[in-house]
């Protein structure tokens, strides 16, 4: 990767991973064939078809991004350590399999880069649903005869544990209200496939969503809405790189605070019938940044924005609101490349350099990974980011697409 000529073209957006993910786990509550569209053809979806086999649901591509999933009238419920393990998102067939088999032992997901990442909020959640759960020899076994809808109040508005429970909330007895839920597109998203599946919910992408048990439901098929997060990165490189370009599939409505911020940045984005139009030119003026939950500027989008805020002109502070642990891991590797970072607990400071100078890096998580690619646009000579297995995880064909913008990138094995 070298600096490159600005980049310009149209690129089109995958299937948003994080509700992909979910609506396969969500399968698991009716038996029979679905048919899920705009699926990404990512390893973490890769992931969860392999925990799904486990279970014993088949799924299969039915063309390029449409995958067929096949649940049984009786699956498997125990999710082995070897594959949650590999993806924390796995946590996710908790709540179905609860809901619809009456038994769930699923692995206790560990930390990973950005921390701890404790399940309490799930698991208050399930028990409150009238589940008995117990966490031994480093599973959580959960069960109820049937779980029976009540008011939950979520101490932080967990996007994962908004969707379990709501997944779990479709086949209670009675109504549940989920107070302080997460309101991002995605979870909306799943509702809406929960619908069609005979589900009764109101009020997703509100932080209160009414869910009315139903006594079953049936297979339904949906097409994923697109990778607000993959978009993002695509408005991020052209703001590192100049240029022009057309993000096809992107939604306006799903990114306003990151337009916003992006807008201040000096980047003009509109958007088009399709999508958004996005065009740079030269150095973007550095902002603040605080992360905060839907509708707030995605934790995800942070060190695209730190990438970005790199090359800026002046000084930009960011904050991380949502992950304890500051998630700031990837600022060593672009301090590497020149940049000139502080961080101190919860924020960084950034103060903008004229160029960041190309170096072998490491991607420690899939954005951060994402991020040290864009960087690697911008910096003098060649970058190599090593680990790039973690890029595929949330990103299909990352480096092809970007290529296909003009940017000099390629993938090495
Ligand atoms: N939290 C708890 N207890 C819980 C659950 C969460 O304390 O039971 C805390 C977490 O420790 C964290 C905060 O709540 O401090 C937010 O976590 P949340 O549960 O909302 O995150 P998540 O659902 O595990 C999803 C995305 C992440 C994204 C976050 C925040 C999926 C599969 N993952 O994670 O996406 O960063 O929401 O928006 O939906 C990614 O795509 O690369 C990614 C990491």
């Amino acid at each position: 990767m070298r600096p490159g000529p600005p980049l310009s073209g149209t690129v089109r957006v995958s299937g948003a991973k994080n509700s992909a993910l979910k609506l396969m786990a969500a399968c698991l509550l009716a038996g029979g064939r679905y048919r899920l569209d705009n699926v990404p053809r990512i390893s973490d979806v890769d992931s969860m078809g392999r925990l799904l086999e486990a279970l014993g649901v088949g799924s299969a591509w039915a063309e390029a991004s449409s995958l067929s999933v096949e649940v049984p009238d009786q699956p498997e419920v125990v999710a082995p350590y070897e594959l949650v393990e590999r993806m924390r998102a796995s946590v996710v067939v908790l709540g179905p399999l609860v809901a619809r088999y009456g038994r769930a032992k699923v692995a206790m997901p560990g930390g990973d880069d950005f921390g701890p990442r404790p399940v309490d909020i799930h698991l208050r959640g399930l028990e409150a649903l009238g589940a008995t759960v117990e966490t031994a020899h480093g599973y959580i076994e959960a069960w109820a005869d049937r779980l029976a809808g009540t008011r939950l109040v979520l101490e932080f508005p967990s996007h994962t544990a908004t969707d379990n429970l709501l997944m779990a909330a479709t086949l209670a007895k009675g109504t549940t209200v989920i107070e302080n839920a997460a309101r991002e597109p995605e979870v909306s998203d799943l509702a809406a496939f929960l619908n069609r599946m005979g589900a009764r919910i109101e009020g997703a992408g509100t932080s209160r969503i009414e869910v009315e048990g139903v006594d079953e439901l049936s297979p339904a098929d949906h097409a994923v809405i697109p990778d607000r997060v993959e978009a993002a990165t695509f408005l991020a490189a052209v703001g590192l790189a100049g240029g022009e370009v057309v993000v096809e599939g992107a939604r306006y409505d799903h990114m306003d605070m990151l337009i916003a911020k992006l807008a201040d940045m000096g980047l003009r984005i509109s958007p088009t019938s399709g999508g958004l139009w996005v065009q740079a030119a030269g150095r973007p003026r550095a902002v603040d940044v605080a992360t905060l939950p839907y509708p707030g500027v995605a934790t995800d989008y942070k060190p695209l924005l730190v990438a970005l805020l790199s090359v800026s002109e002046g000084v930009g502070i960011v904050s991380e609101n949502v992950f304890p642990s500051g998630r700031f891991r990837y600022v060593d590797e672009l301090r590497r490349m020149g940049a000139d970072i502080r961080t101190e607990g919860h924020h960084a400071v950034v103060r903008g350099v004229e160029r960041l100078s190309g170096a072998p890096v490491r991607a420690p998580d899939v954005r951060a990974g994402a991020a040290l690619v864009l960087a690697g646009l911008v910096a003098e000579g060649q970058t190599e980011v090593a680990d790039a297995h973690h890029v595929d995880r949330g990103y299909e064909r990352l480096a092809d697409k970007l290529a296909c913008l003009g940017a000099d990138v390629a993938r090495c094995r």
